[in-house]
């Protein structure tokens, strides 16, 4: 699979590290707009997220992933391209254990020493991070991250665009609401509401914020 990964930043070099562990997958460009113009280096196309386009003409069968941990910039850079679902692919490395009746997004990433169960649903352009335990049966929304060491313990609900901190807890059948923080280390015993960032054990919201 030709692959191209957008954004250059600490999460695309774990992303890359999981790429390089595949003998399927061949990087051939690595788009961000710290870059001005579309350029070969070693190569590999590198160049503004907005060539996604050009290469895109060139090789229809081109693969794409978002490599970049903030959830809103990740899905900004999805509306701003434009492109079709199927152009996106789902990474799993090879250390992590992900049931058959799991369904995985398109986008998604599921990092090293993972756990995803059965029947859970993880959405579209989710990080799964680095040794995170995904119990059976949670709900998880687009553009989440669930990050290293994270567990939802089973029949949770993340929502959209949330971000569970590392090493947080979330007890069975609680809900997370759209674009809600969890802070590292958090034990969470009941639902969170949209928005909300919430740290400690248990739990408790020390502030709200709109989102733009
Ligand atoms: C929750 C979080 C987003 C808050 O960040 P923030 O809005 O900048 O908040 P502040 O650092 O100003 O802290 C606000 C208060 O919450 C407390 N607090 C912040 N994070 C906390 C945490 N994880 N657990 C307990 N208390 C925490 C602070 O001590 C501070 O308390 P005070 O008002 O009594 O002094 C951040 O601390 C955090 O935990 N982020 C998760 C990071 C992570 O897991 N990243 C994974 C990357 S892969």
């Amino acid at each position: 699979m030709d692959l191209v990964v957008i954004g250059e930043g600490g999460h695309s070099k774990v992303i890359k590290d999981l790429i390089h562990s595949k003998s399927d997958v061949k990087i051939i460009a690595i788009l961000d707009d710290k870059y001005d113009e579309l350029t070969v280096i070693n190569e590999i196309y590198i160049g503004p997220t907005s060539s996604a386009h050009l290469l895109l003409s060139q090789r229809n069968h081109l693969k794409f992933v978002i490599a970049i941990g903030n959830n809103e910039v990740r899905k900004s850079i999805v509306t701003k391209l434009g492109l079709a679902k199927e152009n996106y692919v789902s990474l799993i490395h090879h250390t992590a254990i992900v049931s058959s009746s799991a369904s995985i997004g398109n986008g998604t990433v599921i990092m090293a020493n993972t756990i995803v169960s059965a029947d859970t649903c993880v959405g579209d352009h989710v990080i799964i991070n680095s040794g995170a335990i995904v119990e059976h049966d949670n709900h998880i929304g687009d553009y989440a991250h669930i990050a290293p060491k994270a567990t939802l313990t089973g029949s949770v609900i993340v929502k959209e665009g949330t971000m569970i901190g590392a090493g947080a807890t979330v007890i069975p059948g609680k809900s997370i609401g759209e674009w809600a923080i969890i802070g590292a280390g958090a034990t969470v015993i009941s639902d969170i509401p949209t928005n909300s960032t919430a740290v400690g054990t248990p739990a408790k919201i020390i502030s709200s914020r709109k989102f733009a």
